[in-house]
């Protein structure tokens, strides 16, 4: 990791749930309650079995984005839809707060030859110190809801001064009472205690909608899946 992105993650990560066994830049750092999302299947499991499940509504995604813009994709976890995101864009830089996913999106990166992508492993909240640039788009995919709820409005904040629009895909809420709604709720279940406490606040605060007019931001555009489970939308 190049050291201006260690001191960044030091400066802006605490760690809810410290694996000693990963290779996290944030290491013997001083812990506090705010941040780092880890999970069991963060890495190679999330790469192998989870990420290309996603890649339908990942098509849906690319059509609210403008061909040869260039794109921020916070939480982009294991980099199958930044990869993808690529051969759309003209460039595309992947962040996550997890060292495994950077790491297996590295990996994913170094075989596809691409020459257009590059991950760095950053806290969203901390973006515009480590990264002060702008783009054309700002995608933050599955991401918001794991987020504690302190930290949505950061992010979003964040997302927002780093590009002039934001393309969000993340879970309806309330969630369809139906077999697919259900099967979120095992998913998210889970995924962990905290991640699914997240989960639980973002559906109880009425998730996208009442987010994006807390944080001042505009839907232009936007869609439900089919099954009644995810909302796409585009919002400046
Ligand atoms: C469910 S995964 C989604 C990954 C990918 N965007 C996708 O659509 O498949 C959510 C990702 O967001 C990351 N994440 C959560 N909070 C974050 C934050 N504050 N900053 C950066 N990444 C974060 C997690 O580490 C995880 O990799």
């Amino acid at each position: 990791m190049h050291p201006t992105e260690r001191t960044e993650l030091l400066k802006h990560i605490s760690v809810q749930w410290y694996n000693k066994k990963d290779e996290s830049p944030n290491k013997g750092a001083p812990m506090s309650n705010t941040l780092l999302q880890k999970h069991w299947y963060d890495g190679w499991f999330y790469a192998r079995f989870i990420d290309a499940e996603n890649n339908p509504l990942r098509d849906r995604v690319l059509g609210f984005i403008e061909p040869g813009s260039a794109a921020i994709d916070l939480g982009c976890g294991s980099g199958g839809f930044t990869l993808k995101l690529a051969g759309h864009c003209r460039e595309v830089v992947g962040v996550d707060v997890s060292g495994k996913m950077i790491a297996a999106a590295r990996k994913r990166l170094a075989k596809s030859g691409l020459g257009n992508v590059s991950f760095l492993h950053l806290h969203a909240g901390g973006l515009s110190e480590a990264l002060p640039r702008r783009f054309d788009y700002a995608v933050l995919s599955l991401m918001l809801h794991e987020t504690p709820p302190a930290e949505r409005l950061q992010i979003l904040g964040e997302a927002r001064r780093a590009a002039g629009r934001i393309v969000i895909l993340d879970y309806q809420t309330p969630q369809p009472r139906s077999a697919w709604g259900a099967g979120v709720g095992i998913v998210e279940f889970l995924a962990g205690r905290e991640h699914y406490r997240n989960f639980r606040d973002f559906v109880r605060r009425g998730g996208l909608p009442a987010l994006l007019q807390e944080a001042g931001l505009r839907i232009i555009q936007e869609k439900i899946n089919r099954t009644g489970v995810f909302r796409l939308v585009l919002a400046a």
